[in-house]
């Protein structure tokens, strides 16, 4: 059984073209012109795109004392809705537990998946198992990615001499140290003070947590990850502040890579202010949302190269538990949806206003992402041999977002009212035609664990670079004899 694309324009991250796909047993097996299929799938007046990754979710995720509503099932049906074909969750052990107990966890909520996925692990706590545990989650469990909380202190949150030993032992075995950079002590301390003021509200988890302590974890991190000789990924990348401290690591030849995400690029501070609590409360997410000034810092990122990557850190919570926080704004459970709206919204705000090419929408939403983590080209590529995650994009399709009709399985949307411009025709997980001309035929179970390899070139690179540049002995002849 075949299916061909025809007629549309194919869309990579570094060129544009008209060619028929041509997809068997799951793969593209041929790019060309007049390709013939069992099936065809017209895209006509569409862009073919890879299917988007989004590198950063939360399905199903114990914290704050319940678990975030969306899980592998509704998470992935919304992924697929809005042409997101791969999603990468953090496993995350609680305090003491091992990395492979907290991993079959997470093997087990997967099983419902309708798309590809991936795991991050999270090191939420430092002693030897997780030491010895690293090795065998790098290297038979093919992840290569390690999440690092510099916030939620008492909970998730890492010390820096925590940080270090993992991300030396990162070093070691070829991995990438993931930071969430806020400084933990500081917002502990700043949400007391608040609360102490009378400040109770949702506005006060955004005062809690102001751009500086966010910049200035990106720079510890940085620096920690310079000193250890590993590459870093910094999450949710949300200010200046810590954009600047990327960009000036990258200037300076070090490894470092930044995510926006769609709610920071495209949602500002102001929700915060809405008299509404539930509104402001269901945009309580940590880094907050920040001002107009901030949001252009993060698109001009996104167009020069200093920022890399566009996610979600998809972690949806009902009305219901928001409220878990009224009369105390750090009770709130952190954390916004966005999985189904990502592509649609970037491609919205970024490609219709001419901030981003088709091409650099491509690079940020798929083919950046799937380098870094290190599962190019079998993902985010148009091209034989590659995985058919694909997405047939209708630039002139609309819609206008509105809870009523969303996937997700929670009962409001932060782009509640937002008009978009640029949708699925279709989306394909691995040859499979999930979403038909707006309607979702996906299948649950459908979606396959991605395994990642370590020692990325990036990995080669640094560590050569490190070994060359290491401090050495001075060789010396004559040494005096120690004075007496
Ligand atoms: O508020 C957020 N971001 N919740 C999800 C957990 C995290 O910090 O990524
Ligand atoms: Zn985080
Ligand atoms: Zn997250
Ligand atoms: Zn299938």
């Amino acid at each position: 059984m075949t299916t061909v694309i025809k007629n549309g324009t194919i869309v990579t991250h570094d060129r544009t073209y008209k060619a028929d796909v041509l997809i068997e047993g799951g793969q593209i097996i041929e790019i060309g012109v007049g390709l013939k299929g069992d099936e065809t799938l017209d895209a006509t007046g569409c862009y073919v795109m890879p299917g988007g990754i989004d590198p950063h979710t939360h399905l199903e995720m114990p914290f704050m004392g319940t678990y975030s509503s969306d899980d592998f099932d509704s998470g992935t049906r919304a992924a697929l809705a809005g042409g997101t074909t791969m999603v990468v969750d953090f496993a995350l052990p609680s305090p003491g537990q091992g990395l492979l107990d907290a991993l079959k966890m997470w093997d087990n909520k997967s099983t419902r998946a309708h798309c590809d996925y991936s795991f991050h692990m999270a090191v939420t706590w430092w002693g030897e198992q997780v030491f010895d545990e690293m090795k065998t989650v790098i290297q038979d469990r093919g992840i290569n990615t390690f999440k690092h909380f510099m916030a939620y202190k008492g909970a998730l949150m890492v010390n820096d001499d925590e940080m270090y030993a993992s991300f030396g032992r990162l070093a070691e075995l070829g991995g990438i140290a993931m930071v969430h950079a806020e400084n933990g002590d500081v917002v502990a301390e700043l949400s007391a003070k608040l609360l102490a003021a009378g400040n109770t509200g949702p506005e006060a988890h955004a005062y809690s947590r102001p751009p500086q302590v966010e910049g200035e974890a990106t720079n510890r991190a940085i620096m920690i990850a310079d000193m250890a000789g590993v590459p870093l990924y910094v999450v949710h990348t949300s200010c200046e502040d810590s954009h600047e401290a990327i960009r000036r690591a990258r200037q300076q030849g070090k490894r470092v890579w930044g995510e926006p995400l769609i709610q920071h690029l495209t949602l500002d501070e102001s929700e915060y202010f809405n008299p509404d609590w539930d509104h402001a409360a269901r945009r309580v997410m940590s880094p907050p949302f920040r001002n107009k000034q901030h949001q252009d810092s993060l698109w001009a990122g996104l167009q020069s190269g200093s920022l890399s990557v566009v996610a979600t850190d998809h972690c949806a919570f009902t009305t219901d538990q928001k409220r878990f926080g009224v009369g105390d704004f750090t009770k709130i459970p952190n954390g916004t949806g966005g999985l189904e709206d990502r592509m649609p919204m970037l491609w919205t705000y970024g490609v219709n206003t001419g901030r981003l090419t088709p091409e650099e929408f491509v690079a940020v939403t798929s083919t950046n992402i799937a380098k870094i983590l290190n599962c190019y080209p079998k993902k985010g590529a148009i091209l034989p041999g590659a995985d058919a995650d694909i997405v047939v994009w209708d630039p002139e399709k609309t819609k206008t977002i509105t809870a009523a009709k969303q996937v997700s399985a929670i009962d409001y949307n932060v782009f509640e009212g937002k008009e978009i411009r640029g949708l699925p025709r279709f989306t394909l997980t691995r040859g499979h035609v999930a979403v038909h001309d707006g309607e979702l035929r996906s299948q649950e179970g459908h979606g396959e664990f991605v395994k990642r390899a370590p020692n990325t070139a990036t990995n080669k690179a640094l560590s050569t670079w490190k070994e060359l540049t290491a401090p050495r002995p001075v060789e010396r002849s004559g040494i005096p004899a120690t004075g007496v």
